[in-house]
This record gives C-alpha cells, structure tokens and sequence, in this order.
C-alpha cells in the first residue's frame, strides 16, 4: 500500500462572539444555537505534522511533547480518532494504515483559549491534504466539527458563523465565513492569561451539564440567534459600541446559564472578575465602549478593541496582578500548510 505524504498544516483558534454551548447531539456536537466567531491571527497558532505507517498498530498522537491517547479518557481525543478513521477511508486506506501526529501550541492549552479548535482544524486541515482528498470547506468544517464543535469555525479565517443546521446527521451545520480578515483591521483581540491551570469541568461535559439542567438556559437558544443577526449587522457597519455591547451580553448570558446548571460551573474566577470590574470603569470613564470582555470555558478573559484604544486597554490589564501575559492578535485568514515539519 502506498504511504501518503507527510504534511504539516497551522490554524489558529477563534473567539466567539456569540457563544455555542449546549449540544442537541453530543457524538456529533451538533448545537441548540448558530455562533459566530472572529478567527484569531498566527500569532496564536496550532502547528500540526501528520506522517504514516503500516507497520504500527495504532494512531499516535502528541501534543506539546505529551503522549495523548485517543480513547474514551477524553471526548475530544476519541472523537479525533474517529474522524482520522473516517478520513483514511475516505481516501481508500484501510485499517492498517495509522497516522502519526505531532502537534503544537503556542499558547496554554486547556485554559479556555481553544485549543481543541485549532488543533482540529490543522489536523483535518493536514489529512485532507496528505490523503489527497480535496474535499470543500464545508465538508471540511464539519469534520473538524466532529473533533470539537468550535473547530468548524477555525476552519476557515475572518468573521465566522456556524449555522445551527436541523438535520439529524448534522450535514447542514458547519461554518461559513461572513466577512474576510481584510473587513475590519483595526479590530483587536487581547487575551489575558490569568490562569495556565487545567480547568476541572471539560467543555464537553459542561456542554451536556448546562443543557439538561439549567432552567435559563432554555430562553438561550433564541436569544443567540437574534444576537448574531443584530452582531453581524454591527460588523458589517464596524460598529464597535454596538458589537461590544452584544459580545459582553452573550458572554455574561452563558456564564449566567453554566452557573445555574447543576452541579453548578463556574469558569469565572477572582481575576476575571477584577478584569471585568476594570472594563467596567473603563468604558465608564470614556463614557462609551471602548473595550468588550468575552470569556469562553475558562477564566483568562478575551478583551476586544480597537488598535486606537489598544493602550489604554494593555495598561489597565499590565496594572492587574494577576495578569501574566498578553497575547494580541488581529482579525486572521485561517488555516494553511507550512514546511515545517515536526518531529517526535
Ligand atoms: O468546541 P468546544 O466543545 O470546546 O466548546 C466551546 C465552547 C465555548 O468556547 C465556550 C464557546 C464557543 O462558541 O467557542
């Protein structure tokens, strides 16, 4: 049987703007809302190597120099294994042919900074290349999707929604970029790390939590879909009051829903909260937005503005003690197959 080529591909994570959290259907993260995402630059970046062998028994997989297997001890690397499967069948291989992956962050992983979905992304990104597939974006987005629903996004760059979709087998809910990186430059996106710690509930878990035992979240679904349609509109003006307003609003709604769930989740931790007090007065001195918060399943808070406000923002984070590092990133253009090749 002929080995398919090695190949490397980088994507990047992306940050919700209008949140996904709750799945209809939890093997294939199929979603109860649409949600739209900014796709984060390659300074923020995943960098995966696949490379293969009939002469090994099994997929393997590291991430950062650590051995991660790809069984049920972790949803999103089970379900990694599953598509890999699915993409050597696709391309005609059979089951002796395993995959070797190596892969690598350059930012904390598992700190709600998403970085199942820019190794999603790059690797089906990095298969669909090796194995010669040529499949469409949309196909592609819903592979990623099944490693990690947020994944589907950081398929490709720019301003990104993933349309809920109502089928059962999940054939017409992917992403779709809306606006390209080029649309709005002067947006900035700042991450805070305040925290590099493991967080305790996994999204996948909380994802199932939340829907199935949170009365709030039951008014959500509706909600984020009319907040994509009024985000879009602000994006497409580049209107970031209006933009800020709705992302800090989502955020806060899902934050409301995962603390209401029980057994309760909170991801939101004294730091996050010091920072959202300081946006707060922020915004309040300027007497508009100048600044929005937006946190995903993790306590390092996401701040967006715009290069002009930039400063004010950096120094009010820098002020904060519990702020390690800042990592700054513009609007991106998605994944993209490099030369580099990473080794064991
Ligand atoms: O893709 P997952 O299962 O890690 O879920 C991500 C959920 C949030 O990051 C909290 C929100 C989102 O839309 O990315």
């Amino acid at each position: 049987m002929k080995i398919p080529p090695a190949k490397t591909a980088v994507a990047t994570p992306n940050i919700a703007l209008i949140k996904y959290w709750g799945r209809r259907d939890s093997n294939l993260n199929l979603p109860f809302n649409s949600s739209l995402s900014m796709t984060l630059d390659y300074s923020l970046n995943t960098v995966t190597t696949v490379s293969f062998s009939d002469k090994i028994a099994s997929h393997r997989m590291t991430i950062d120099g650590k051995v991660a297997p790809l069984d049920q001890r972790d949803e999103k690397l089970l379900k990694t294994g599953i598509v890999i499967d699915e993409m050597l069948r696709l391309g005609g291989y059979g089951k002796d042919m395993k995959v070797v992956i190596v892969s690598k962050n350059s930012f904390p992983g598992g700190a709600g900074i998403a970085s199942s979905a820019s190794g999603g992304a790059a690797l089906v990104y990095a298969l669909n290349e090796s194995l010669d597939l040529e499949l469409e974006p949309r196909e592609l987005s819903i592979l990623a999707r099944k490693i990690s629903g947020s994944a589907c996004r950081s398929m490709f760059g720019g301003l990104v929604m993933w349309k809920r979709g109502r089928r059962k087998d999940g054939l017409d809910s992917y992403a779709e970029m809306i606006f390209d990186s080029s649309h709005w430059t002067d947006l900035v996106d700042v991450v805070a790390i305040v925290s590099e710690e493991k967080k305790s509930i996994s999204s996948s878990e909380g994802h199932d939590i939340t829907s199935s035992t949170s009365p709030l979240f039951k008014v959500r679904p509706k909600l984020a879909e009319h907040s994509i349609s009024a985000a879009i509109d602000f994006v497409k003006r580049r209107d970031f009051q209006g933009l800020g307003e709705i992302v800090m609003r989502d955020s806060n709604n899902m934050h409301a829903a995962m603390m209401d769930s029980w057994p309760p989740i909170m991801y939101l931790r004294d730091p996050s909260r010091e920072i959202i007090d300081g946006i707060e007065e922020l915004n309040s001195d300027e007497g508009r937005i100048v600044a929005a918060y937006t946190f995903d399943a993790g306590p390092n808070p996401h701040i967006l503005t715009q290069k002009s406000h930039l400063g004010k923002v950096e120094t009010l984070l820098n002020k904060s003690r519990s702020v390690k590092k800042l990592l700054k990133s513009v609007t991106g253009r998605g994944p993209k197959i490099t030369e580099e090749v990473l080794q064991l």
